[in-house]
């Protein structure tokens, strides 16, 4: 029986990981530290809990992460695949989340709209974890620190620098970034830039942090004494009929092994995964000895075991 007093968190959800305090995230990343560290020590923490994860949207990493996570945790995990049927037209999400509430504990939710989360959130009493929406991923950018804490023991004042679509991954990345007193460089093609209300906040909250935020277009000039590079697919779930066309405009923006020599030589190379070798990033580079991608992927089981407990075991 677990006998460790784990901190909570003072929100009901987590829709954005703007949201948190940097103090928050840390102890977020001290509770998914000894949820790793110790996991047969934590097996009841949420004996008998139930969650719901409702997903529009194809996924690997995130359904097996929660769906391992809570069952490691003494709960369980109800999946629904809403991908033919998107949340809100058989029934109001309204509705929806008035049922769920009745049921589970928690709500794991992606969704194309981000809307759709909020609303959610909104109508039901229980916690709501955004699984990623066409906004946020705040789960893989919780991770995506969390692995990097692990490497460097502190990311304040590290140059992350993100190459590729200014999409989901990157807003979170963004977010969380300047919480943590990161600076984070993000380079696109013009007109793929980072929405520009994620980045202004993100400006405002690295004031209190030293965080650095710049927006480029030369990913040679962006990466530039970089400690960590990421990038992600240039067309994310729901824009499949632009991958030829995003092929051609993001062309320049691989992270190859020349990209990769013109950042720090201890860089690390970073993908939310799913990747597409000899697109976005080249095999050498994805398989290569500075790609941290897989400790990545297994930290979000940790980090979300974390949320999980920090928000249902209240
Ligand atoms: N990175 C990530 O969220 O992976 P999945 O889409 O497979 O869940
Ligand atoms: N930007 C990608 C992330 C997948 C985890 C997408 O939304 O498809």
């Amino acid at each position: 029986m677990s006998t460790t007093t784990f901190e909570t968190l003072p929100h009901k959800d987590l829709v954005s990981v703007a949201n948190l305090t940097g103090a928050e995230i840390q102890s977020v990343f001290a509770t998914a530290a000894e949820l790793k560290a110790n996991r047969d020590e934590h097996n009841d923490v949420l004996r008998n809990k139930r969650l719901a994860m409702i997903f529009e949207k194809d996924s690997l990493r995130t359904r097996f992460t929660f769906d391992v996570g809570i069952a490691d945790l003494g709960g369980m995990a109800v999946f629904m695949d809403h991908r033919d049927a998107k949340i809100g037209s058989r029934e109001s999400i309204k509705d929806v989340a008035r049922n769920l509430e009745r049921w589970v504990d928690a709500i794991v939710a992606r969704t194309f709209k981000h809307r759709v989360v909020t609303e959610l959130a909104k109508h039901c009493s229980i916690p709501v974890i955004n699984g990623l929406s066409d906004s946020l991923h705040p789960c893989q950018a919780l991770s995506d620190f969390f692995t990097l804490t692990e490497k460097w023991g502190s990311v304040r004042g590290k140059r992350v620098c993100y190459v590729g679509d200014g999409n989901n991954t990157c807003h979170s990345l963004i977010n969380t970034a300047v919480k943590l007193g990161a600076h984070i460089t993000i380079c696109t093609p013009e007109g793929y830039e980072p929405n520009a209300k994620v980045v202004n906040e993100a400006m405002i909250a690295a004031r209190d942090t030293g965080a650095e935020v710049r927006i480029m277009e030369d990913p040679r000039e962006a990466v530039e004494g970089a400690d960590a590079i990421y990038t992600d697919v240039w067309a994310s779930m729901g824009q499949e009929d632009e991958v030829e066309e995003r092929a051609g405009i993001f062309h320049d923006y691989q992270v190859d092994e020349g990209l990769m020599e013109l950042a720090d030589p201890s860089a690390l190379f970073m993908h939310c995964l799913p990747a597409h070798r000899g697109h976005e990033v080249t095999a050498g580079v994805m398989d290569g000895p500075q790609s941290v991608v897989y400790d990545i992927a297994e930290n979000r089981l940790h980090v979300q075991k974390a949320v999980l407990v920090m928000l249902m075991a209240k």
